[in-house]
């Protein structure tokens, strides 16, 4: 593996936040290529004949991940100062996601329906829990299984294997977004047509989706749900530039409400935000928008809380529900939050709670009583957006937060401690122990 990459090492498992609350976040923000997005993007390069080149790649610990187990099956990777990475599947010739890289990011069960297409085999470790749910990945093996590949548990291995693969139509039980994309991978290079009922239309979908089609590949109705694939004998490399990140959008969205502010977000793609932009509107926000900026003004008031029920896209996405509950812990009145996709995703509460957030969990609600001020405390992040919310309530809390475990953030956060001090933030981050 040739790997030119520079992200810092070791720093980010000792590393703190610690933010000190009460500026009104004001001035401009840039968005940065989306997560969910690289990831299948940056694995369905496995697909093609040639190299790849995907740009606007964010610098998180989930693609350094990814780099590596590309790196480890015998792809070359390259990386410039531009954060374009080039990705040349030709040397390919392990076909395998051990566990210790499968248990430190989920979605590294993408390679599957890739490998299995292209190659004929894969071997990909089990995820195992997660801190928001369960999260088995059956739809997935079975979607596999209805395209013609022998899949079997062994050893805590997903081990599957196919000579080629057979268009087939598949129904997924539950609307699945990693589970639409490898069965979407694995289509491409099967024989015939697939079709996939049920699909995720997340716009995460529809960019790999495009980047596929870029590769040659023939599919129709990404971003509804109903998939066509029409499969082909082979794919080509590509030059693709990763769609903006709309949670981190939101994200920085409502760290301006909760603390008042005015904010622009650029590079950015209104137009995937719609459920999230409405709820902000609701909580009293002034927002304006053009083909890809946001301007969002809060003009120093306190947010309204609002009702929030979580579900797949175009309704209002599970990768948002703990930002509002930091926001409604801090809101005009009272805030029902229901999760309807995990089914533990609530880890953040007792975190706020330590601030001083009025929220009580039933199930799968939580009922948050806005209280007129937070109070700074050390807090530990749980997972990755349930980190993001800690430091949006760190952002209006008096004195001083500390998060701990910041590598949570750092999965999905590109540089979020700069971008928050540019508007305004006085947040640092601490690497010492
Ligand atoms: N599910 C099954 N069986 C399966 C697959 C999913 O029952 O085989 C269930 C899950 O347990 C869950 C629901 O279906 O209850 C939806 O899960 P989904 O498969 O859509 O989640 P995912 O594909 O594992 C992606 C994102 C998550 C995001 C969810 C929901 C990536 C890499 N991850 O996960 O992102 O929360 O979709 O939108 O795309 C994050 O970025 O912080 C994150 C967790």
């Amino acid at each position: 593996m040739h790997c030119k990459q520079t992200f810092p090492e070791g720093i980010a498992d000792m590393a703190r936040i610690q933010i000190t609350g009460g500026v009104p976040l004001r001035g401009e923000v840039w968005i940065s290529g989306a997560k969910n997005a690289v990831l299948p993007i940056m694995v369905a390069s496995l697909l093609g004949e040639e190299p790849s080149r995907i740009s606007n790649v964010p610098h998180l610990q989930d693609v350094t991940t990814t780099m590596e187990l590309l790196g480890r099956m015998g792809a070359e990777l390259s990386l410039d100062e531009k954060m374009q990475i080039e990705i040349d599947p030709r040397g390919i010739d392990r076909f395998e996601a051990p566990y210790d890289l499968v248990k430190t990011m989920r979605a590294s069960i993408l390679v599957l329906g890739p490998l299995v297409a292209r190659f004929g085999r894969a071997r990909v470790a089990l995820p195992g829990g997660c801190a928001i749910g369960s999260r088995p990945v059956n739809l997935h093996l079975h979607g596999l299984q209805q395209l013609g590949a022998n899949v079997a548990v062994r050893n805590g291995n997903i081990e599957a294997s196919a000579d080629r693969l057979r268009g087939a139509r598949i129904v997924l039980d539950t609307v699945t977004v990693t589970g639409t994309e490898n069965i979407l991978m694995a289509a491409t290079l099967a024989q015939g047509t697939s079709i996939i009922e049920n699909a995720a239309q997340e716009p995460e979908v529809v960019d790999l989706a495009n980047f596929l089609v870029s590769m040659g590949a023939k599919i129709e109705g990404a971003g509804t749900n109903t998939i066509t694939v029409e499969g082909v004998d082979s794919l080509n490399g590509t030059d693709y530039s990763v769609l903006p990140d709309r949670i981190e959008t939101g994200t920085y969205l409502i760290a301006c409400a909760m603390t008042g502010g005015r904010l622009r977000c650029t590079r950015a793609r209104p137009g995937h935000l719609d459920a999230v932009l409405d709820k902000l509107s609701e909580a009293g926000a002034d927002i304006s928008l053009g083909e890809d900026w946001i301007e969002m003004d809060m003009g120093g008031r306190r947010p309204r809380s609002v009702d929030i029920t979580t579900a797949p896209y175009p309704a209002f996405p599970t990768d948002m529900q703990a930002q509002f509950t930091a926001l409604n812990s801090i809101a005009e009145g009272t805030g029902v939050i229901t999760e309807t996709v995990f089914e533990n995703r609530f880890m953040h509460v007792q975190e706020l709670q330590r601030l001083g957030a009025d929220i009580q969990v039933k199930g799968n609600t939580a009922i948050i009583r806005g209280v007129p001020r937070l109070t700074g405390a050390p807090i530990m992040a749980t997972d990755l957006r349930a980190s993001a919310s800690l430091v949006l309530a760190g952002l209006v809390a008096d004195g001083v937060t500390t998060v701990d475990r910041v590598y949570h953030i750092d999965r999905g956060y590109e540089v979020i401690e700069e971008k928050l001090s540019q508007i305004g933030a006085r947040i640092r981050r601490i690497s010492e122990t």
